[in-house]
């Protein structure tokens, strides 16, 4: 299929129309689901000998809110919440809620809150306890869900006119050191020290290569490039955290007869591509407008912006077929 001939998304929200709807801040909510109940957010403590804190043992999930005809919907609850289920296991966290209740508190603290266009920071983790490493022998595990605002991601512009990302000299953490699949918090210092060497160079953000330099992922995003019509991304083989937007486009370019192609890949293909975009639930799907000093095509007529506009049909409840994905808060 070319470009030209790409279905017509009519009822789409046009990028204008949709961050004039967003905030510009990242407001807190005031209630936060707190170990089973809902309390006021800002009221909450953590003990200062939280083994998380000091270890980074915590896992996490970020869940988008838009809304839809139907009040808001949270957008591939279930998905979020059985992520974030494994990645405790793997870090031997016996949670104190199932999945189920997860995803209901969820709901709770979304509709309480009054949330329209937000984000939901389910956290649980490794509470007080002594200095030593066994955390899942000595220390209780605390589980709560924040909500807050939260607009375009990367950036004012950033769904519109891409990013500029820099490769960083960080490399990603490899499967065989760290379960990169889990999103848990200690992993995340791989991708901060990524993050602020991109700032420093004046860039938005980072691509991290593996230790065999074939490429990972961006600091909270995976990859995607596009060269001669065929989609191509990466896979758990290049140490990513498979997420849950990159599945999402993986089904709607199997929808749209988009050839695609799941494998490792070089920086010099991303080089070589005609259009690289990254996606993530904060970033959604955000064009790449350069990579050190290689520039992108970004705007109306690009893969990056139809898989854009096909993703914010779904998530705002434009596409009856992908209705499962969200979950009504009202
Ligand atoms: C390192 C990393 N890769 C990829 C992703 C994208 O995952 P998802 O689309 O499920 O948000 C994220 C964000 O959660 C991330 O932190």
């Amino acid at each position: 299929m070319t470009i030209q001939e790409w279905p017509n998304f009519t009822g789409v929200p046009e990028e204008e129309e949709l961050s004039r709807a967003r905030s510009d801040t990242q407001d807190l909510a005031r209630w936060i689901w707190w170990n089973g109940e809902l309390r006021e957010a800002e009221a909450q403590t953590v003990h200062y000998y939280a083994n998380a804190l000091h270890y980074g043992t915590a896992a996490f999930e970020g869940i988008r809110c838009y809304p839809t005809e139907q009040g808001p919907a949270l957008f591939r609850l279930r998905e979020h919440v059985e992520r974030l289920a494994q990645s405790a296991r793997i870090y031997g966290m016996k949670l104190p809620f199932d999945a189920e209740r997860l995803c209901e508190a969820a709901v709770e603290v979304t509709r309480t809150n009054g949330i329209e266009n937000g984000y939901l920071r389910p956290l649980v983790f490794f509470g007080r306890g002594p200095i030593d490493l066994r955390p899942k022998r000595e220390c209780p595990v605390h589980a709560f869900i924040a909500a807050r605002q939260l607009g375009t991601f990367l950036g004012e512009g950033a769904l519109r006119n891409g990013v500029r990302v820099t490769v960083s000299t960080w490399r990603r953490f490899h499967h065989t050191m760290m379960p990169t699949m889990a999103k848990a918090s200690g992993h995340y210092a791989n991708s901060v020290l990524a993050m602020h060497e991109a700032l420093d160079r004046g860039y938005d953000d980072a691509l991290l290569l593996n230790w065999d330099g074939t490429v990972a992922s961006a600091t909270g995003e995976n990859i995607f490039f596009v060269r001669g019509g065929t989609l191509y991304t990466n896979d758990e083989a290049s140490s990513i955290v498979p997420g849950i937007t990159r599945d999402t486009v993986l089904k709607i370019a199997k929808q749209n007869d988009i050839p695609v192609v799941i494998r490792t890949f070089t920086r010099e293909e991303l080089l070589r591509a005609d259009e690289v975009f990254l996606t993530g639930t904060a970033a959604e799907i955000t064009p790449v407008r350069e990579l050190d000093g290689t520039t992108y095509p970004t705007g109306r007529r690009t893969y990056g912006a139809l898989f854009q506009r096909a993703y914010l049909r779904i998530v705002t409840g434009h596409d009856p077929r992908h209705e499962e994905w969200l979950t009504l808060v009202g």
